[in-house]
């Protein structure tokens, strides 16, 4: 097991940089900006993050895990089978509608659950990939995730039975998985086309975001006026170095997270505020004219002011 050393290590919650509503007007209107989202914006629809206050130590799926042999494959199919339903089952809540009616220039998600795109906002990049997609490690070919649990649900049609738990019991985890280490046996489903491997198609840690993803994020960063940056601890690069991006630009960077980030030091505006009631804010703020409405005219501006 690789060991992953906790990138936040010795970080607090931060004290806000402003009040909301000065960040609010400060923000002016939504097309001027680039939104960076992480767990933090799902956790209202039920689906836990990994570094929230509540979240218990986590050891996330590595590639080199996944890859490691058979056993660690029929685990993490076995887990994530027992997962799916309430992953497939999570829904959009009043920050992913909020974001989708705001418009922004464009979102930059971390979370590979979907749930953006669900809302309605558009451009949506999906850094880490989507898990409703699974990909065959041999040659490319994509399958839809509801065909391969229909598959893993004929090829496993005692395992329920078998494991003398309940399945409501157990916990869902922040990948769409579950804790349970009784896995063994669980039959998984090889690519129907070459025999290969399936694997999520989901960036897991050990692995690196496809290039041409993390372009078009860069270019949603560098055709903004700034970057919004809200619900994520910034731990890992791939979404820090959109952060370091925009300030290397001069590009104004403001941070809305419940919890310390690794980026606090580059933010020009912090607000520990929950997502959803900061979002609510800004909707309020516009319509009552103290800021900007999608598509009008920018008013209070981008801030270019470091804290
Ligand atoms: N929903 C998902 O798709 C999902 C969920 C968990 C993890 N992941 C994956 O794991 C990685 C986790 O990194 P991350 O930075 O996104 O998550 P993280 O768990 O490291 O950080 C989330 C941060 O958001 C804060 N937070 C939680 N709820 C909030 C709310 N309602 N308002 C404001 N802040 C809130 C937490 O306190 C924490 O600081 C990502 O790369 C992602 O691929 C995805
Ligand atoms: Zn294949």
């Amino acid at each position: 097991m690789p060991i992953i050393t906790d990138p936040l290590r010795g970080r607090v919650r931060p004290t806000p940089s402003h009040s909301d509503e000065e960040i609010v007007r400060a923000l002016g209107g939504p097309r001027d900006w680039t939104v960076l989202t992480g767990a933090g914006l799902s956790t209202d629809s039920g689906i836990p993050d990994y570094r929230g206050p509540a979240a218990p130590p986590r050891r996330p799926m590595t590639v080199q895990t996944f890859l490691s042999g058979p056993a660690q494959r029929s685990r993490y199919w076995a887990r994530s089978w027992l997962g799916w339903s309430h992953m497939d089952m999570a829904r959009p809540n009043a920050g992913h509608r909020a974001l989708a009616r705001l418009q922004p220039h464009g979102i930059i998600t971390q979370n590979v659950d979907g749930l953006h795109e669900d809302a309605g906002s558009d451009p949506v990049i999906d850094l880490h990939g989507r898990l409703n997609r699974v990909i065959c490690l041999q040659c490319g070919e994509l399958y839809d995730r509801d065909l391969v649990q229909a598959h893993l649900t004929r090829l496993n049609p005692d395992f329920l039975t078998d494991l003398e738990v309940d399945p409501a019991d157990i916990e869902t985890a922040p990948d769409g998985d579950v804790d349970l280490e009784a896995t063994a046996g669980f039959r998984v489903w090889d690519c129907p086309a070459c025999g290969g491997l399936l694997k999520p198609d989901v960036v897991y840690f050990g692995e690196s975001v496809p290039a041409v993803r993390t372009q078009g994020a860069v270019d949603l960063v560098d055709s903004a006026s700034g970057l919004l940056v809200m619900g994520t601890s910034l731990a890992v690069m791939s979404g820090l170095r959109f952060v370091k991006h925009a300030r290397k630009h001069g590009k104004p960077v403001v941070i809305v997270t419940d919890g310390p980030t690794r980026g606090d030091e580059y933010a020009d505006y912090r607000s520990v505020t929950r997502v959803g009631d900061f979002l609510a804010a800004w909707e309020r703020a516009l319509l009552g004219g103290t800021a900007t409405v999608p598509g009008g005219v920018v008013s209070g501006g981008v801030p270019t002011a470091a804290v």
